[in-house]
């Protein structure tokens, strides 16, 4: 039997797995993992050496019992189909919900792989022992996420193409610390968006419309564990997250990431619906959880019951509707649209950086066990 992604040791092997299946030729899917707004997973690149040159001494004890954890790698052979697997009526799902969905699969595809493409080229340059080792384990295990989401796109003939990925999507370039905050913050979000769905499904089995969300926890649990690597990465200097002008950018990384999310999930509707999820509830929910699970290493979170929070939200996800609107229309007339919903967002952006943030204590070790 062939290799299957869900088995692979290595990301290297998870992707050839991926590459090895029967061709799809389909440039949409690819199209659309490819592109490049503020709203679509991009791909990082960062200064390898510097990273390579972190010292995890001060962390060990908590560094050498998540890395184990790691190793032991409970899911492996975890990410595939199998009995569970229902099958999915892709030809009778309503039209405007499975353009919608197969959207949201194809960009959670993109961000799965886009932290494989980061993880395994710092494994590649390193040669630091334990940052090689951790990235290495990393990068395996999204190379098997986004696997596993290709072979779900595979039943309605898409597939997103991610050897072309590697090579033809650009890269943007963050310093370290930026690549912390954002990756951090990317996986325990991730980890909260995820078990979000799954505790809502569990409870609401009926509104279950494809069996990927039965995957939603283990697969949650990986999240988790990448993001405390990030958080024991953090712990490694206290500058990265005590110094006055980290904290300012530990405030614009959380307050940019919860409000790309907000208005990435307001752009589905149907899929929302058909989940049984409000996706300001939803919203709120994850900021909630994430939120509450960053004191592990940011001192201080996001107000987000502010009464300026959530009206501010909507006026990004309204101008966002009209810098969309512009964009279509195309002209003058279009031009001016998408340059005032600019401004709108912009302006909305300041005022949600505006809200004091509330204060609060790091504990000592960092390390903590998913507990929603
Ligand atoms: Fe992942
Ligand atoms: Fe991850």
């Amino acid at each position: 039997m062939n290799m299957h992604s869900s088995n692979a040791a290595t990301a290297e092997e998870a992707i050839a797995a991926q590459e090895a299946l029967p061709p799809l030729t389909n440039e949409e899917a690819t199209k659309v993992a490819m592109s490049n707004t503020l709203l679509t997973p991009r791909f990082y690149t960062t200064d390898f050496a510097e990273m390579d040159a972190i010292d995890v001494t001060p962390v060990r004890k908590d560094w050498d019992v998540l890395i184990a954890q790691m190793k032991a790698d409970p899911n492996k052979g975890h990410f595939r189909k199998n009995a569970d697997w229902d099958h999915v009526d892709w030809d009778g799902m309503e039209p405007k919900l499975k353009a919608e969905f197969i959207d949201f699969l194809i960009s959670s595809c993109t961000a799965e792989f886009s932290g494989c493409v980061l993880y395994k080229e710092m494994k590649r340059r390193g040669s630091n022992k334990d940052i090689t080792e951790l990235f290495q384990l990393m990068a395996r295990d999204e190379a098997r996420h986004a696997g596993f989401i290709n072979d779900a796109l595979r039943e309605a003939g898409i597939a997103v193409n991610l050897g072309f990925l590697t090579q033809a999507k650009k890269y943007t370039y963050f310093r370290p610390k930026f690549i912390y905050y954002a990756t951090y913050l990317s996986e325990k979000i991730g980890y909260a968006r995820y078990i979000t769905i799954y505790r809502h499904l569990e409870e609401n089995p009926e509104y279950r419309f494809h069996p990927i969300f039965k995957w939603f926890r283990e697969w949650c649990n990986d999240e988790f564990s990448h993001g405390e690597a990030f958080a024991l990465l953090l712990k490694t200097d206290a500058k990265l997250t005590e110094s006055r002008t980290n904290k300012l950018w530990i405030k614009f990384f959380l307050t940019a990431v919860f409000s790309t999310m907000w208005v990435r999930d307001h752009q589905r509707p149907e899929f929302h619906k058909a989940l049984g999820v409000d996706p300001a509830w939803y919203g709120q929910e994850v900021f909630r959880k994430t939120s509450d699970i960053s004191r592990q290493v940011f001192p201080m979170v996001l107000d987000i019951d502010h009464p300026r929070w959530q009206p501010a939200l909507n006026r990004i996800q309204d101008a966002n509707v009209q810098i969309a609107l512009g964009r279509k229309q195309g002209g003058f007339g279009g031009w001016v649209k998408r340059m005032t919903g600019s401004a709108r967002a912009a302006t909305s952006f300041v005022s949600l950086l505006m809200i004091p943030v509330v204060k609060s204590d790091v504990p000592e070790s960092p390390l903590m066990a998913p507990a929603y």
